[in-house]
């Protein structure tokens, strides 16, 4: 059993539209999972902090549930910082992909790597996450564009899910890009009929996404990829509006993806089709930061009821593990409260995820995934921006950072 005890606040549940906080309270966890959160004198008083297992003082300190990043492609081989001095020099995302950087340049590293590579540097990565307060993650593939590598990466993820304390939920994203040896056509065919059943065939992902954009997928060859992955019983996911407003919002409500990704073009109407549809929206405020471009308005789909995330879409051209970040950014670019953009990092990002069940709460009977931080209240994760104030975590009720 262990107790964590006289904390200056204790965030329980945070959504879109609710926060439950106590103040000077405790929680009790045991056998992974927590217990009991409540008045800390009350709880000290039935658990003396000497007689159980582990006591933590949290005093002056605010608990958190675990972040969820709900999109990163957190496994991927080689550097691209040179592309940072060419974005600040006023180069374009699509100019450097058509310069044959961006995503080319990573699927060329990528493919060279070993898997044994690739886990090491998808545990390197882990490890930053965890440290920022990340308990579970999505990572996709994405950077092989061919059967094999698209395969080594999501073993990737598998081996890492199972050496890491982060939970790991993968998505295939074999249509993240058409690799150089092919063209749009034929990579579309080929991810239909080659890489998503050999994807389905080795139950290694959950999830299917696409990166729907002018220039890359339609909305035709988005749906098509999107529909074989659902035919596979893998779940949509769509980039969706991240460059232009191409429609991939309006496609993921029209397939019932579990959530639209970036959606810096979409409008209200795509907004009310997001709600109605129950596809949760994923804004990756870290992308519009890096980019240097406007953000996506947060406002349009609070206004529409629905249940708003946050990642960090952690990837070569979005170089950041910290979902802290991604709060501060969501407050401060995107006009989020501190207490929706919490949410938005917790029960909100585990719902787009389908990890609805548990995960991004501390309510009893849920995993006792939760972060410390060295703060006086949830307010000061956005508000200390660019400092990591997550001090002790725990995955499952075990201390895996401390
Ligand atoms: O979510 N937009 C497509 N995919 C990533 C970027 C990946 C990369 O540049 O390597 C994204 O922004
Ligand atoms: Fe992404």
């Amino acid at each position: 059993m262990k107790l964590i005890h006289n904390a200056a606040e204790v965030v329980t549940v945070a959504t879109h539209d609710r926060i439950e906080t106590h103040e000077q309270a405790a929680v009790l966890v045991e056998d992974g999972t927590v217990e009991a959160v409540g008045p800390s004198d009350e709880l000290t008083r039935s658990y003396p902090p000497e007689t159980v297992d582990v006591a933590i003082d949290a005093g002056g300190k605010t608990v958190v549930p675990g972040f969820v990043d709900p999109h990163t492609h957190a496994v991927f081989a080689g550097d691209r910082s040179n592309e940072f001095e060419a974005k600040l020099a006023g180069k374009t995302y699509q100019e450097i992909r058509d310069d044959g950087g961006g995503i080319l340049r990573t699927v060329r590293s990528t493919r060279e790597a070993s898997t044994d590579q690739l886990v090491d540097l998808l545990l390197e990565q882990l490890d930053v996450m965890l440290a920022h307060g990340t308990t579970t993650a999505e990572v996709k593939s994405g950077y092989g564009l061919e059967t094999e590598t698209e395969l080594r990466m999501l073993k990737a993820i598998e081996i890492a899910d199972d050496e890491h304390p982060i939970d790991l939920v993968a998505t295939f994203l074999g249509a993240h890009d058409v690799p150089p040896e092919s063209n749009t056509e034929s990579y579309v065919d080929d991810v239909v009929e080659s890489q998503i059943p050999a994807v389905a065939d080795q139950g290694i992902a959950e999830f299917c996404d696409v990166f729907c954009e002018t220039g890359v997928f339609d909305i035709e060859q988005s749906r098509r990829v999107l529909e074989a992955g659902r035919d596979h019983g893998l779940m949509p996911k769509v980039h969706a509006d991240e460059l232009s407003h191409l429609g991939g919002t309006q496609l993921a409500a029209d397939v019932g993806a579990a959530s639209a990704d970036h959606l810096l073009y979409s409008t209200e109407d795509d907004a009310e089709a997001l709600s109605e549809a129950d596809v949760s929206p994923v804004l990756l405020p870290g992308t519009a930061f890096s980019l240097g471009v406007e953000y996506a308005d947060a406002q349009q789909f609070l206004d529409a009821g629905a249940p708003v995330a946050v990642a960090t879409d952690l990837n070569p051209n979005c170089y950041s593990q910290s979902m802290g970040f991604a709060v501060s950014l969501a407050c401060i670019g995107m006009g989020m409260t501190p207490a929706r953009a919490l949410g938005a990092a917790t029960s909100n990002a585990a719902r787009a995820i389908g990890r609805d069940d548990g995960p991004g709460e501390i309510t009893p009977g849920s995993p006792a995934d939760i972060a410390i931080l060295d703060a006086p209240s949830h307010a000061h994760v956005p508000y200390n921006f660019g400092v990591n104030n997550v001090e002790t975590v725990l995955k499952d009720g075990v201390i895996v950072h401390d």
